[in-house]
């Protein structure tokens, strides 16, 4: 952060002294540990900075620092780690040959199943006497995680809580979440999370985006704020006036992209994108068994992992052979994250299966050469960091995004689960592996890092700027003020041509008129 010149003033020095120890509420009713892998260094940041951080979450830190208090959600819902089974994507019989139904089917009951975690969850933590108890007190600022839910801004709402809210994507913003800040969403060259377009589309993927679009923010809004509003009236006995339009208030939202990734798209000045604030440039130890596997191989190592979520064991015996028989006929070796192993690894031809890596550690080790990963964000993100190719299979949410994002970036080759075959894999893997792929992520890697500060400064730079003004700078455009037909034109289109219409009446009726003239001088002369 750069020091503030006008420290002299004191007023001024009064608000900097206030953003040192300010009250702070980070609301995170989310299941998904890698999304709070991505918020957790923020708020540990914060905490170490002076302030005093509550955070309400599904994952209470093991070891919090001095004034942190954790609000646990454990236990009200099922938490998303490796529970993922992969039996799920064999069930489509007859489907599995036309791949856009498939896509489409697949798309949309993962959207359903999203909205229906939110409104279980919505449901059980309104009840909690401990998180009502926090939202009683008074805070400085909210940090909060602007996904599948808008519970917390109900809450908010109840509690009378006036602190500028700063919301949290660990993701490519959903759908909803340009307008809250009146940033451009415009489906013409924003692609939604849940397709694999990037911002460059044909006619039929501006047609498919833009339905994407308009379902996913109809959807949210019935589905997802209706229901959570209807929770909230019943348990407090009040009413909450438009819900759907309640973050329409967040001051400022942090997003875990970076264009050079994730593409180019029009940014406010509340739209600050901090991609890569979860990597810590702390050294951790590697497992001495990996490293001893890293030193002894002659011809570099390709990392494989499905992330945190997918339950690797739960891969059809069919497509486990394939991918051993594509990655056995490397002369690199494979390190492969895979729950069911033995404490040292299992070791199988030039494959080790190991339970848990330190990822981004790996991922900077020189010997490592590729990655082969599901195309979550955070992987993603630590690959392109680290300047690794990548093999990308991904499954299902932002993922094929993801994906699509890392291939037109130059340093990643996509292979739809769905696609996964011996020859595939092989194909991609070699690809991956080439001097020219491999010089590419590199090059993407240092383009990446070119910024003018830390991603994770940027986002304690400006959270602490949101302390220190408020409701007072705003950053976002008048765009969120504006009702659809205004934001569209539409009454101004409908104004111009009624315009056009009446001018051409008028034209109309007085070019008769002079025609009329015309025609008659004739006529007398004839008589
Ligand atoms: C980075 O990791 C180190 C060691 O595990 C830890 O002490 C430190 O707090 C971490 N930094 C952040 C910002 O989370
Ligand atoms: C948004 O914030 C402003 C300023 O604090 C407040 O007056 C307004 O009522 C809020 N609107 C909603 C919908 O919460
Ligand atoms: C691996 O190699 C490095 C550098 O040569 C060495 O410092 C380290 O002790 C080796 N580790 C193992 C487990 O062999
Ligand atoms: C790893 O080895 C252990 C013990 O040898 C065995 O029980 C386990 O099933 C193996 N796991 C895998 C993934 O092969």
């Amino acid at each position: 952060m750069r020091p503030p010149i006008i420290i002299k003033c004191s007023p001024i020095l009064i608000l900097l002294s206030y953003a040192q120890s300010a009250r702070i509420l980070g609301l995170f009713p989310h299941t998904g540990k890698s999304h709070q892998m991505v918020f957790e260094p923020l708020l540990r940041k914060l905490a170490d900075k002076g302030h005093h951080v509550t955070v309400a979450s599904f994952f209470p830190l093991k070891d919090p620092p001095p004034n942190y208090v954790d609000i646990s959600f454990e236990g009200i819902a099922d938490v998303r780690l490796e529970s993922l089974h992969l039996d799920m994507f064999e069930n489509f019989g007859i489907i599995n040959r036309v791949p856009k139904i498939r896509d489409t089917i697949m798309s949309l009951e993962n959207f359903r199943i999203l909205c229906t975690i939110a409104v279980d969850i919505c449901d059980k933590v309104i009840n909690l006497p401990s998180l009502n108890e926090a939202l009683n007190r008074e805070y400085d600022v909210v940090l909060m995680e602007n996904f599948n839910s808008d519970c917390m801004y109900g809450l908010l709402r109840v509690h009378g809580i006036k602190a500028p809210v700063i919301g949290l994507s660990s993701s490519f913003p959903m759908p909803w979440i340009g307008e809250r800040i009146g940033a451009s969403d415009n489906p013409s060259y924003v692609p939604v999370v849940a397709t694999t377009f990037t911002p460059s589309m044909t006619f039929l993927e501006r047609m498919e985006n833009t339905f994407w679009r308009i379902y996913t923010k109809l959807s949210f809004r019935y589905s997802v704020q209706n229901e959570e509003q209807a929770l909230i009236e019943k348990k407090f006995g009040i009413q909450i006036p438009e819900f759907s339009n309640l973050g329409r208030n967040v001051s400022l939202v942090l997003v875990n992209t970076y264009h050079v990734l994730n593409g180019v798209t029009p940014l406010v000045p509340g739209i600050v994108e901090v991609g890569g604030m979860h990597l810590n440039e702390t050294k951790k130890n590697v497992p001495q068994y990996i490293e001893k596997f890293l030193n002894e191989s002659e011809h570099g190592v390709v990392l494989f992992s499905f992330g945190s979520l997918i339950r690797t064991a739960t891969l059809p015996k069919y497509k486990e052979e394939m991918i051993v028989n594509s990655l056995s006929k490397l002369k690199q070796r494979v390190i492969w994250k895979y729950e069911d192993s033995a404490e040292q690894g299992n070791l199988t031809g030039n494959i080790l299966r190991v339970r848990w890596l330190p990822q981004y550690e790996l991922l900077q080790h020189n010997k490592i050469h590729a990655f082969i990963a599901h195309g979550g964000l955070l992987g993603m993100t630590e690959a392109v960091s680290a300047g690794k190719p990548m093999v990308v299979v991904p499954f299902f949410g932002d993922q094929p995004a993801n994906g699509a994002a890392a291939a037109a970036a130059g340093f990643a080759k996509v292979v739809p689960y769905y696609d996964l075959s011996e020859e595939a894999l092989d194909d991609a893997i070699q690809t991956v592996l080439s001097a020219e792929m491999r010089m590419n992520a590199r090059r993407v890697s240092k383009m990446w890092k070119d910024r003018e500060s830390s991603p994770l400064d940027t986002a304690v730079f400006w959270t602490e700027r949101v302390i220190r003004w408020g409701h007072a700078a705003p950053l976002h455009t008048a765009a969120r003020e504006l009702a659809f037909y205004e934001l569209a034109l539409l009454d101004v289109a409908a104004a111009y041509i009624l315009a056009i219409i009446i001018i051409h009446i008028i034209l109309w009726f007085l070019l008769s008129k002079i025609i009329h003239l015309f025609v008659k001088e004739p006529k007398q002369k004839l008589h």
